[in-house]
C-alpha cells in the first residue's frame, strides 16, 4: 500500500513538473517568436453624425479592411451610436469597439474628448484589444476624412518601437507638413506653422506604441496652449515625449519622398432638395 501512495506521489510532482516547464516553454516559444506582425493596430476614429458622414466612414472602412491585426474603435460625438454605422463596421470584419461619448463641457468639439476617451477605453480593456498580455499594439489617431495609403500601417504604424512619425500631405496650411532628419534623429519640423509647438505634428502624422500609452494617464484636455491650440504636441510631451524619441518613417529618398496621408476633408454636397426616398441620409 505504501508503496502505491509513494509511487502516486512521485506520479503527481512529476506531472506538475512537467506542466510547469512546458508552460515555461510556451512562453518563451511566444516572446522569442515575436513578430512585427504580432503588433495590433489599434486606430482611434472621433465621428460625428452630418450628411458626408457615411461616404466619409465608408471609405475609411474599406481603407482598413485590407489591414490586418487591426482594433477599430469608434467614438461618436452624441449620446448614443448610429445603427449605420455599426452596420459599417460589422462588415469590415474587423475586431471594433463603437461607443458614444457627448462632448464634455468645456471641451472643444473637435474629438479632443472623443480621443481622450479612446485613451482611457484602451488603458481599462487592453487585455480586451490583444486578446493576450504577451502581444504588442500601436495607437494611431485616424480621422474619418483623410487618405491613408495601406502601406502606412503596415510599413509605417506598426513598425513604431516608441513613438513613429512621418509626413502629413495638406496639414497646418502647408503642402505638407514633415519632420527633419538629420542623421537619422529629428532634430525640428519642416512646416509653415510651427510656432511655439515642440511637436509640429498632425494628428495622422504619428503613432505611438502601445506601452508608452499605459505608461502615464495622459489624455487630450481642455485647451493646449504649448500647440497654440492645436493639441498633438501636448498629448505627446504629456506621454513624456521628447524630440530624440521619434523613430522618423519615409524620409530616407532624396527626391520623390512618399506621403501615405493626406489631410483631406470631404466638402459639404451642394443640394437642390432634402427628400430621401426612404433611403438613410444623415443630416
Ligand atoms: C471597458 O470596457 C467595459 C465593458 O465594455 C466598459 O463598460 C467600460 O466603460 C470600459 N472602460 C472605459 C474607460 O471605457
Amino acid at each position: 500500500m505504501k508503496k502505491y501512495q509513494t509511487l502516486g506521489i512521485r506520479v503527481f510532482f512529476l506531472a506538475m513538473f512537467l506542466f510547469i516547464v512546458s508552460k515555461i516553454v510556451a512562453e518563451l516559444e511566444q516572446v522569442g517568436g515575436f513578430e512585427v506582425e504580432d503588433r495590433t493596430i489599434i486606430v482611434i476614429t472621433p465621428t460625428y453624425r452630418r450628411i458626408n458622414r457615411m461616404p466619409d466612414i465608408t471609405r475609411l472602412s474599406n481603407t482598413l479592411s485590407h489591414v490586418k491585426n487591426l482594433h477599430w474603435i469608434v467614438i461618436e460625438d452624441g449620446v448614443s451610436t448610429v445603427p449605420a454605422v455599426r452596420a459599417v463596421l460589422e462588415r469590415t470584419g474587423l475586431s471594433y469597439t463603437y461607443m458614444a461619448h457627448k462632448t464634455a463641457q468645456g471641451y472643444p468639439a473637435k474629438g479632443w474628448y472623443q480621443r481622450t476617451m479612446a485613451l482611457k477605453f484602451i488603458r481599462e480593456n487592453t487585455s480586451r484589444i490583444l486578446n493576450t498580455d504577451l502581444r504588442e499594439g500601436v495607437v494611431y489617431f485616424a480621422d474619418d476624412d483623410n487618405s491613408y495609403d495601406l502601406r502606412l500601417f503596415n510599413d509605417f504604424i506598426r513598425n513604431v518601437r516608441k513613438l513613429g512619425v512621418w509626413a502629413v500631405g495638406f496639414a497646418g496650411g502647408a503642402a505638407v507638413e514633415a519632420p527633419k532628419v538629420v542623421d537619422k534623429k529629428v532634430t525640428s519640423f519642416d512646416a509653415l506653422w510651427v510656432s511655439k509647438r515642440l511637436f509640429a505634428v498632425d494628428m495622422a502624422g504619428f503613432a505611438v506604441n502601445l506601452k508608452w500609452i499605459l505608461r502615464t494617464n495622459a489624455v487630450f484636455g481642455k485647451t493646449c496652449n504649448r500647440g497654440d491650440g492645436a493639441p498633438e504636441t501636448c498629448l505627446l510631451e504629456d506621454l513624456g515625449f521628447d524630440l530624440e524619441d521619434i523613430e522618423p518613417f519615409g524620409y530616407e529618398k532624396q527626391n520623390n519622398r512618399e506621403i501615405l496621408v493626406w489631410h483631406t476633408r470631404t466638402s459639404y454636397p451642394k443640394l437642390q432638395g432634402t427628400d430621401t426616398f426612404g433611403y438613410f441620409v444623415e443630416n
